[in-house]
């Protein structure tokens, strides 16, 4: 069983996306098996997007981030990180497929909707950062 961190952006959020995005990692079978929903401080952001710290985007994203409430959850099934980023969509809304999270309601490159962490060790770490040890 492998768990990953799953974060919906505020943009999907605020355009009642919360129930839509949940219903497609369910439907793959996969379990929510913790949840939150909170407006993230720039210290827990500057924590969970350190690998982005001095690029271009950086505080715009963080400034998106803040911006309001986002729903971070771990989620758990066989091959979780892999199902998750698929299930989510490139990164970039123009190259994500029709059929992802992304492909289907992306229209920003910052505000994209859904995070996913990238590998099981990242997942370890964003867990750690998002709901303590
Ligand atoms: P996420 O998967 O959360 O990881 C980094 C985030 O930075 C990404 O989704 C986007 O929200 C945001 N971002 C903004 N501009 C870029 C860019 N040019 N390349 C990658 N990510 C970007």
């Amino acid at each position: 069983m492998e768990k990953t961190l799953v974060i919906i952006k505020p943009d999907a959020v605020k355009r009642g996306l919360i129930g839509e995005i949940i219903k497609r990692y369910e439907a793959k079978q996969l379990t929510i098996t913790k949840m939150m929903m909170l407006t993230p401080s720039r210290d827990t952001l500057v924590k969970h997007y350190a690998e982005h710290e001095g690029k271009s985007f950086f505080e715009n994203l963080l400034a998106f981030m803040m911006s309001g409430d986002v729903v971070v959850m771990t989620i758990t099934g066989p091959n979780a990180v892999a199902q998750v980023r698929k299930i989510n969509g490139a990164t970039k809304f123009l190259d994500a497929e029709m059929g992802t999270i992304r492909g289907d309601y992306g229209v920003d490159i910052t505000a994209n909707l859904v995070h996913g962490a990238d590998s099981t060790d990242s997942a370890k770490k964003e867990i750690d950062i998002w709901f303590g040890l």
